[in-house]
């Protein structure tokens, strides 16, 4: 008989450009305060892409330092899924461009669009497809360059995003370790909340698109900001009861990195006291599907995850998307 496996995670990694936008540069291109943006947001800085770096180079560069943590060479992964909503094409996949930069010939490689959210679906399908033994090796990347996409003139958004990526390469590991849970959903009624509304079958670009800015991050931020602030919370109760377990047994609170007072909220819902709450925004902003491998590999990095913690990511976005993973730490 085959014996049960959970997908653990072997090895993360993240990459961000090096060129560091602060609010007081941010004050000198729109109508804004450095206090506005940190008391409403929580964010100080953002890293912006080079003209050069795209997601796809980031995205290569994280996933190099993700497998090389884990000791896994490319040529071992079944699979590629990359979460992006800011691919260096609308098509082929932003995966592929990773696969062929890091050499994995034998992966199949697509990406997820699921905005925000990316990263814990990723997480969710690997998961599967590791659980029910058709991939050994996979790897997920959140990969975003979000400053090529937003409105410059508009100050309620491009104050809020930032560039980079974060990889995590999973594998086999024991049942009562790895991946123990996923809840996700979709509300595709909210589809115009957060929207980049130009540049597909819908609206094709025009002079005129390209004059309205149409090609570029539209939000109706406290409508986001409302919803995020409720699905945080349900979600992760969801996924912690569907692993048998209660937010007392949660170790590290890894959430998508949007906003501290959602951030906030969410935790406070949840009992969770500060500490056991992993916040980077203020010195990347909302990186998209990046935000929480990048913070999985912070927090790694500075020894807050030991074997046998308990870790939960949340993310939200646009779609609307949410979903929640409980991890238990497998790595020594
Ligand atoms: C965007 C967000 C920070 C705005 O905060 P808010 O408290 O809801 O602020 P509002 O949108 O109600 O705007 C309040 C005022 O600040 C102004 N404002 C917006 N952006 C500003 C900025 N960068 N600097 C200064 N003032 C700004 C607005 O114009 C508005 O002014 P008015 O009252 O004169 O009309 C908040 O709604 C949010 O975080 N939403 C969720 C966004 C998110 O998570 N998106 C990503 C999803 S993955």
């Amino acid at each position: 008989m085959q014996r049960s496996v959970n997908a653990g995670i072997l090895g993360v990694g993240m990459a961000v450009p090096e060129r560091v936008m602060t609010n007081a540069d941010l004050e000198k291109i729109v109508d804004t305060t450095d206090e506005w943006i940190r008391t409403r947001t929580g964010i100080r800085e953002r890293r912006i892409s080079s003209p050069d770096e795209t997601s796809s180079t980031l995205g290569a560069e994280a996933s190099r330092r993700a497998l090389a943590h884990a000791r896994v060479p490319a040529e071992e992964l079944d699979m590629i899924i990359c979460a992006t909503a800011t691919g260096d094409y609308i098509w082929p996949a932003t995966a592929c461009l990773i696969q062929q930069a890091i050499g994995a010939k034998r992966a199949t490689a697509y990406d997820i669009t699921a905005a925000c959210s990316g990263f814990v679906y990723g997480l969710a399908t690997a998961s599967a497809y590791i659980q029910s033994g058709q991939a050994r090796r996979v790897l997920v990347v959140g990969a975003e360059t979000l400053s090529k996409m937003v409105n410059w003139e508009d100050r309620a958004t491009c104050v809020l995003f930032g560039d980079g990526a974060g990889a995590a390469v999973l594998g086999p590991c024991a049942p009562d370790e790895g991946v123990l849970s996923s809840a996700t959903g979709s509300d595709g009624g909210g589809f115009e909340m957060i929207i980049l509304p130009a540049g597909g079958t819908k609206i094709p670009i025009t002079p005129e698109v390209l004059e309205q800015k149409l090609n570029r991050i539209f939000m109706r931020g406290s409508e986001v900001y409302k919803f995020a602030v409720k699905i945080m919370g349900d979600v992760c109760l969801d996924a912690l009861c569907k692993a048998n377990l209660t937010p007392a047994d949660v170790s590290l609170f890894i959430p998508h990195q949007a906003n501290t007072r959602i951030i906030e909220a969410a935790a406070s819902r949840m009992g969770l006291p500060p500490e056991k709450v992993f916040i980077n925004l203020d010195r990347y902003g909302n990186t998209s599907a990046a935000s929480i491998p990048i913070g999985l590999t912070e927090a790694v990095t500075e020894g807050r995850v030991k074997r046998g913690d308990v870790l939960v990511f949340v993310g939200f976005g646009a779609g609307l998307t949410w979903g929640a993973n409980v991890v238990r730490w497998s790595r020594d």
